[in-house]
């Protein structure tokens, strides 16, 4: 069955859809089958692995509010190979409202999950959007772990409480109760200067939480990445950046 990891945080820029697109470009380099599940209305993971969401006819919107729906029918290959895309296009950010007024809501992507992707996949990864809505809290729901970006600038970690207790509430009211942090992954991390290293010791001091040894540096070679539509470990082969995510793909491997 596959693993399913959220990657989460509700602050915008701090690097999930490119710790997506990169965790799964390293999984995938193991032989192994991914899906990525693009929960963000802005579709910045759907083409970051190079899909165009003008030619998309369903999405991962019409699979949460129809149950007739299926995975299935909207999971697309991407160019990587290993790696497919349930993609997401602007409809999703009007999904929210729909499954306000549903039953069951926080479980439509848990369910839709289980019905199909499941089996077919090693790895599924959840893109998560900016917020703490019920597309994030259908992720969360959905998953076994989550990774947490902290952009490793000031203020990184305002609102870090927050996701955090929202993560508690999901499993204390048992919509989720195994979901665990996977980790703090530390992005745009810059070790020459004294702020990036103060962050970092900020970042140790926010519990008892895993702090990942792949941290992701500042890069322009990730910068210019979402005009690829592949990830860095396919273009950028031997790049830095790669060699980080490939890291981070072990480390992920090793946790299970
Ligand atoms: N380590 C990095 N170094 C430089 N630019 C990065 C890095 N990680 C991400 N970016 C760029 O920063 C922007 C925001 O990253 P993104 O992954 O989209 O964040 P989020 O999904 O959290 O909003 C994107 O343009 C991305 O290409
Ligand atoms: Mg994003």
């Amino acid at each position: 069955m596959a693993r399913v990891i959220a990657i989460a945080n509700q602050k915008g820029g701090v690097g999930k859809t490119t710790t997506a697109i990169n965790l799964a470009g390293s999984l995938a380099e193991h032989g192994h089958r991914i899906l990525c599940i693009d929960m963000d209305a802005q579709a910045n993971l759907t083409v970051g692995l190079g899909l165009n969401p003008r030619t998309i006819e369903r999405s991962i919107a019409n699979v949460l509010i129809d149950s007739n729906v299926s995975l299935k029918d909207i999971v697309l290959p991407t160019q990587t190979a290993g790696i497919d895309v349930a993609p997401s296009d602007i409809d999703l950010s009007a999904t929210e409202n729909t499954l306000f007024s549903a039953i069951g809501r926080e479980h439509a992507l848990r369910e839709a999950i289980a019905e199909w992707a499941g089996e077919h996949y090693d790895y599924i990864l959840i893109d998560c959007p900016p917020t703490l809505g019920l597309l994030t809290i259908n992720a969360l729901v959905a998953s076994e772990s989550v990774i947490i970006p902290v952009q490793t600038q000031y203020y990184a970690l305002k609102g870090f409480n927050a996701l955090v207790s929202v993560i508690n509430q999901i499993r204390n009211r048992g919509l989720n109760s195994d979901l665990r942090i996977l980790g703090l992954l530390p992005t745009f991390f810059d070790g020459r200067t004294l702020l990036g290293r103060d962050m970092l010791a900020e970042l140790k001091s926010m519990g008892d939480h895993h702090i990942f040894e792949n941290m992701i540096k500042q890069t322009v070679r990730l910068g210019e990445a979402p005009l690829v539509g592949r990830p860095v470990t396919a273009y950028a082969t031997s790049s830095e950046a790669a060699r980080a995510y490939r890291g981070l793909a072990r480390e992920v491997i090793e946790l299970g």
